[in-house]
């Protein structure tokens, strides 16, 4: 009789983005275009920021936790935490979380500004706070969107980063890099300048 070798069951979802998006529900299948990080962007942004055991990841505004999900998955060894003040997308996120069976990542429902960064090792960061400027791709219209937020969030974040120690790593994608310290150097850069791998000196 023929053998017949089934891949690893979690392994498929990881094969393409149009796999991995059929975890979620039509309505947040069609925000992934533009929302959501593809799958060659996190494993990037996952081996540059994982370089030790047990590191903790923070992805600033998580949405419906694709980077997490998809970095945990390559990066078993490391915790990656997703913060995201839509609670709607903290379910989705959960959900598909609890499909893949990945136990290192974790979501918190919430503003990024309410969180102590001293917990975490290295950020990701997709442009999270484009939605406050004006004539942008939004979410959905659950939150209010002002420029006077988009620079608050910008200068905390910038704050934030700022007095992290040397050897933080940031990955930032699409950004219009508004929240990178000085401090931090440009190692690398891909995806035709969108996807950039910073160091703190
Ligand atoms: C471009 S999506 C990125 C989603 C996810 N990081 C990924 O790469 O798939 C940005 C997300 O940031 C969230 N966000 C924006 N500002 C935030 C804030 N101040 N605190 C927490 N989440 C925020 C938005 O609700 C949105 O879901």
């Amino acid at each position: 009789m023929d053998k017949i070798y089934v891949k690893n069951s979690k392994e498929k979802w990881f094969e393409n983005d149009d796999t991995f998006h059929q975890l979620y529900t039509k309505k947040i299948q069609l925000l992934a275009k533009k929302h959501w990080t593809p799958i060659e962007v996190a494993r990037i942004a996952a081996e540059f920021l994982v370089s030790e055991k047990n590191e903790k990841i923070l992805d600033i505004g998580s949405g419906a936790g694709k980077f997490c999900l998809v970095a945990g998955h390559y990066k078993p060894n490391a915790f990656f935490y997703g913060v995201e003040q839509r609670k709607s997308l903290i379910e989705v996120a959960e959900n598909a979380q609890i499909k893949l069976g990945l136990d290192n990542v974790f979501f918190i429902e919430g503003n990024f500004t309410q969180l102590n960064f001293n917990n975490y090792d290295h950020f990701y960061f997709y442009n999270a706070f484009f939605e406050n400027i004006a004539g942008t791709d939004k979410i959905d219209e659950s939150i209010d969107y002002s420029l006077e937020l988009y620079n608050y969030y910008n200068r905390y974040l910038y704050k934030q980063l700022e007095t992290k120690p040397a050897g933080t790593k940031l990955v930032t994608f699409h950004s219009l890099e508004n929240e990178v310290p000085r401090n931090f150097t440009l190692v690398d850069t891909r995806m035709d300048n969108l996807l950039k791998c910073w160091i703190k000196i």
